[in-house]
């Protein structure tokens, strides 16, 4: 009986499989292929030359480039993105001091209250608060930026595919749709109807080509760097994006470095389990063929 339940099983799951596999062929063989702009002409997000620092198995933060960073977000991307999950406190792990960060926190206008009429002002930031937003609410955001509201910055380099290469490759990539061309094939040659609207700009890195993000950074020393690094705007957009990687992982460079001593571990106790194996089985001889 159990067999005959089991056997049954069996068929019935590999019954559903045959029907997923087959209707999935089906699917994919009479698809049209997608003849669209955003599906020819978008671009693939790159990393700037040299990468970043942090990459790799070994790969450590540049804290002066996360510093140089970090003041792009606040004279530049803060006018419009909010970066609710850091609070000042945080930036300690930049190499800042504690009276720095105390410092800096006061630097920035956080919701709060009057402590004499309870009304809701602005007071300076204090290094347990977080980020503030620049608007007040989502229906402001909108009708400051042509009605897309400009999403926090605290993940986006997880919330995105090779983030920190996009943030780069968008920062450094507004381009002029006239022109446009991706692997010797004009833009608007191919889709003569391609037009960005009023309000957008067009930016052949994102999904859709066209984005309500005016070009935040456009000339060379729109930020003036403390370490003396020239501003240039793939400068900028890489420190930036240095940045927002840090916002969206800021314990990165510990879990590489915890994967050493891990591998290490198992490869001592991949030779111990050997010797082990060895130990055991020494009194057992082989059974000898006749
Ligand atoms: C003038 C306001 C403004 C400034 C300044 C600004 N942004 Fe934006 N940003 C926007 C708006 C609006 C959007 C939403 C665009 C959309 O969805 O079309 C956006 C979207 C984004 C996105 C998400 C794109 C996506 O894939 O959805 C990223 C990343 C971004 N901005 C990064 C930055 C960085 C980094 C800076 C600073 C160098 C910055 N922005 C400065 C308004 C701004």
């Amino acid at each position: 009986m159990i067999r005959i339940l089991a056997a049954l099983a069996g068929l019935v799951f590999a019954g559903v499989a045959l029907l997923a596999f087959v209707m999935g062929a089906y699917n994919f063989a009479t698809e049209d292929a997608v003849h669209s702009p955003e599906h020819e002409f978008h671009l693939e997000a790159h990393g700037p030359e040299g990468g970043f620092q942090f990459e790799g198995p070994l790969g450590t933060w540049d804290i002066a480039q996360l510093q140089r960073g970090y003041k792009v977000y606040k004279e530049v991307c803060s006018a419009c993105h909010s970066l609710r999950y850091v609070a000042f406190r945080d930036l300690a792990e930049l190499g800042y001091s504690e009276a720095q960060v105390k410092a800096e926190a006061a630097t920035w206008m956080v919701p709060g209250i009057d402590p004499n009429t309870g009304e809701a002002i602005m007071v300076p930031g204090i290094p347990t608060d977080y980020f503030p937003s620049p608007y007040p609410n989502k229906v402001a955001a909108a009708a400051a930026n042509n009605n897309a509201i400009p999403p926090d910055l605290s993940l986006m380099t997880k919330a995105r595919h090779h983030g920190t290469d996009y943030v780069y490759s968008l920062l450094t990539g507004y381009t002029d749709p006239a022109t446009f061309e991706k692997d010797g094939k004009r833009l608007l040659e191919e889709f003569p109807d391609f037009s960005t609207p009023p309000g957008l700009h067009f930016n052949p890195y994102f999904a859709n080509l066209n984005l309500a993000m005016t070009p935040p950074l456009g000339v060379e020393g729109q930020v003036t760097f403390d370490d003396g690094t020239t501003a240039t705007v793939p400068q900028m957009s890489k420190d930036v994006a240095a940045f927002l990687t840090w916002t969206a992982e800021p314990k990165l460079i510990e879990r590489k470095q915890t994967g050493w001593p891990v591998i290490l571990f198992l490869l001592f106790a991949t030779v111990l389990a050997y010797f082990a194996k060895r130990q055991i089985w020494a009194d057992v001889k082989p059974k000898k063929k006749d």
